[in-house]
C-alpha cells in the first residue's frame, strides 16, 4: 500500500537519556505541534532525528531507541555530535535561520558548515530511500532539509515530493548574499509542489528562482528540468478542535482538579475587581522579540500607572538552542530585564511579571490560554505563530483580546486582531490599554470571526489541500509527459 513519508530534522518526540533509561518527551514548535496532529489522523511514517547523538548510543541502545520510537510510526536518522555542531548549530541556526528572519547581524558562512549541512542531508536522503516504495509521497519541512527533495527526485524520479517551509523566505536582496544561493534553489526544485506559510514568502521565493537561477516562472509554475513544479502558499492551521475542547473540559472542572497553576492565576483574577493577565508563550529565540515586549510593557505600566497592581504579564520562554551563543545572550538580556522590571514596579503584594523559563505539559498551556484575558505577541519575524491561533481558539466564551505583530504570517490571516508595529513602544503601550479596556462586544465580535476562519482552515485541512495540490501536480506531469 502506498504511504506517505513525513520528514524533518526533529521528530514530534525527543529522546533523551536518564541513567541509561529513556526519556521521551514531545518536541516544541509550531512544526512539530503541527504535523503531530496530522501524523497521528493518518497512516503515515516519520523520518528525523531522535535527539541522541550517535555516539552516546551502542548497539543495544539503538535498538532500544528504534524500538520506542517505531511505536510511534517514526524512523530515525542518525547524527553525530560533530553533525549537530557543524549542520544543526553551524548551518541550520547560525546561517539560514537568522538570515531568513532578516538577522543579517548573527548570519555566518562558513564553509565547514555548509559542507556539513549537505552531508546530513545526504544522510537523510539515505534514510528516507531505504522506507520509499514507488507510489509512495514524501512531504519534506523545513529550512534543515533544503537539499532533500533534489537528492530523492534524483534516485526517484517517480514519487511525489512536497516540500513546506515553515519559516519566511526572505526577499531576493537577502537571499542573494548566501554564497550557495544557487546550490539551495536548485535542492528544493527537487520537490513537485513547495509551500510557503504566505503569498509575500512564496513571492520572494520565485523571485530568487528567476534572478538567481535565471529560470522562467509562469504565474505559480516553474518549467524545470522537463517537470512543472508548483509554488503556493498554505497557511498552516491548528487542532482547532483539541483545544477548544480542551478549554471546555477546563471550564467544567471541579475545582478539586484544578492544577496548582490554575489556582494561582484564579487567585489574581479575584484579587481584584478589574485584575487582569496579559500572557506571552514562545520558544526563547531572538526572532520573537521578547526583550521589544519587556521594554513596551515596563513603558506601559510607566505611562498609564492605573493598570500598576491590576495587571500581571506572565511570559514563558521555552528553552531553545541553548547552545548557540546568541541564545544564551538573549537569556541573559531577558532575566535582566525581567528582574529590573520586577525590581522596578513590584510592591509587598503585586509583581508585575510571572517568568517561566521552562516547558510546560498540555493541560499548563491551556490554564494560561484560558486564564488570560490579553495574549501579546510581538515577533520580530515569525513565519506564522500558532501560539496566535491556539489562543483564540480556546476563548470559549468569545472574550479575550489578542495583541499581535504585523509581521508574524498569522496576522495576514488575524486581521480582527489588533495588530502592532514590534519595534513601536508608544504604540504597544497604547494597544495595551485598548486590549484591556475593550468592551466584551468588541471582543466577541472580533473573536467570533477568527475563530469561524480557524476551525475551517484547522491543520488537518491544511494538510489535505497541500496533498491535494501535489497529487494534481503529479497528474500534470502525467498529462505532459504522454502528449
Ligand atoms: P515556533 O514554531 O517558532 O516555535 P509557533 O508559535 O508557531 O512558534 O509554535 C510554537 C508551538 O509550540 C505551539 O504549538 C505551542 O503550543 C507549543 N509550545 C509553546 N510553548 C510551549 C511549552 N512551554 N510547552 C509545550 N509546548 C509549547
Ligand atoms: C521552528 C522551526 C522548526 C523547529 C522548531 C524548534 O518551529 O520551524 O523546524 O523544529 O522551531 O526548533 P529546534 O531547533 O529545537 O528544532
Amino acid at each position: 500500500m502506498n504511504k506517505t513519508i513525513i520528514v524533518s530534522n526533529r521528530l514530534p518526540l525527543q529522546i533523551s537519556l536518564h541513567n541509561n533509561n529513556l526519556v521521551l518527551t514531545p518536541s516544541v514548535g509550531g512544526l512539530a505541534t503541527g504535523m503531530k496532529s496530522v501524523h497521528e489522523g493518518g497512516k503515515s511514517l516519520w523520518i528525523g532525528w531522535s535527539g541522541l547523538k550517535e555516539e552516546d548510543l551502542d548497539p543495544k541502545l539503538t535498538e532500544k531507541v528504534n524500538a520506542a520510537i517505531a511505536k510511534e510510526n517514526c524512523a530515525a536518522v542518525s547524527l553525530t555530535g560533530k553533525d549537530l555542531n557543524n549542520f544543526y548549530y553551524g548551518f541550520s541556526n547560525n546561517t539560514l535561520w537568522p538570515m531568513f528572519h532578516y538577522f543579517m547581524e548573527y548570519t555566518t558562512f562558513e564553509g565547514k558548515h555548509w559542507e556539513s549541512y549537505k552531508e546530513v542531508n545526504r544522510k537523510f536522503a539515505e534514510t528516507v530511500l531505504e522506507h520509499t516504495n514507488d507510489g509512495d509521497t514524501i512531504w519534506v519541512h523545513d529550512y534543515q532539509l533544503l537539499l532533500l527533495p533534489e537528492l530523492i527526485k534524483r534516485e526517484r524520479p517517480n514519487v511525489s515530493v512536497g516540500f513546506f517551509l515553515h519559516i519566511p523566505f526572505p526577499s531576493y536582496e537577502v537571499f542573494r548574499a548566501l554564497p550557495w544561493r544557487e546550490e539551495l534553489l536548485n535542492g528544493m526544485l527537487g520537490a513537485d509542489l513547495l509551500g510557503f506559510h504566505t503569498y509575500d514568502y512564496e513571492r520572494h521565493f520565485l523571485s530568487s528562482v528567476r534572478r538567481i537561477l535565471r529560470l522562467d516562472t509562469h504565474f505559480n509554475e516553474i518549467s524545470y528540468q522537463g517537470r512543472t513544479l508548483r509554488v503556493d502558499s498554505f497557511p498552516m492551521g491548528i487542532d482547532y478542535n483539541k483545544f477548544r475542547n480542551a478549554a471546555i473540559a477546563h471550564h467544567e472542572q471541579g475545582p478539586e482538579y484544578k492544577s496548582d497553576l490554575k489556582k494561582r492565576l484564579d487567585a489574581h483574577l479575584q484579587s481584584a475587581p478589574d485584575a487582569k493577565m496579559i500572557l506571552s508563550i514562545d520558544r526563547l529565540d531572538y526572532t520573537k522579540g521578547i526583550p521589544n515586549r519587556l521594554k513596551a510593557f515596563e513603558y506601559f505600566l510607566d505611562k498609564y500607572p492605573q493598570f500598576r497592581e491590576k495587571v500581571r504579564f506572565i511570559l514563558l520562554a521555552v528553552p531553545s538552542r541553548s547552545n548557540v551563543p546568541q541564545y544564551q545572550l538573549l537569556k541573559k538580556e531577558t532575566d535582566e530585564l525581567v528582574g529590573r522590571i520586577n525590581g522596578k514596579f513590584s510592591t509587598v503584594n503585586w509583581t508585575p511579571i510571572w517568568y517561566f523559563y521552562r516547558s510546560m505539559p498540555f493541560e499548563n498551556l491551556i490554564d494560561l490560554y484560558t486564564s488570560c484575558g490579553v495574549a501579546l505577541i510581538t515577533p520580530i519575524r515569525d513565519g506564522m505563530n500558532l501560539v496566535a491561533k491556539e489562543y483564540i481558539a480556546t476563548r470559549v466564551d468569545k472574550d479575550g483580546v489578542l495583541v499581535l505583530s504585523e509581521m508574524a504570517g498569522a496576522a495576514k490571516e488575524m486581521n480582527e486582531a489588533l495588530l502592532i508595529n514590534p519595534n513601536n513602544f508608544e504604540q504597544i503601550a497604547d494597544t495595551l490599554k485598548r486590549a484591556l479596556e475593550m468592551t466584551e462586544e468588541e471582543q466577541a465580535e472580533r473573536n467570533a470571526f477568527m475563530q469561524r476562519r480557524l476551525e475551517r482552515y484547522s491543520v488537518e485541512k491544511w494538510a489535505k489541500e497541500f496533498m491535494k495540490a501535489l497529487h494534481a501536480t503529479k497528474q500534470q506531469h502525467h498529462v505532459i509527459v504522454s502528449k
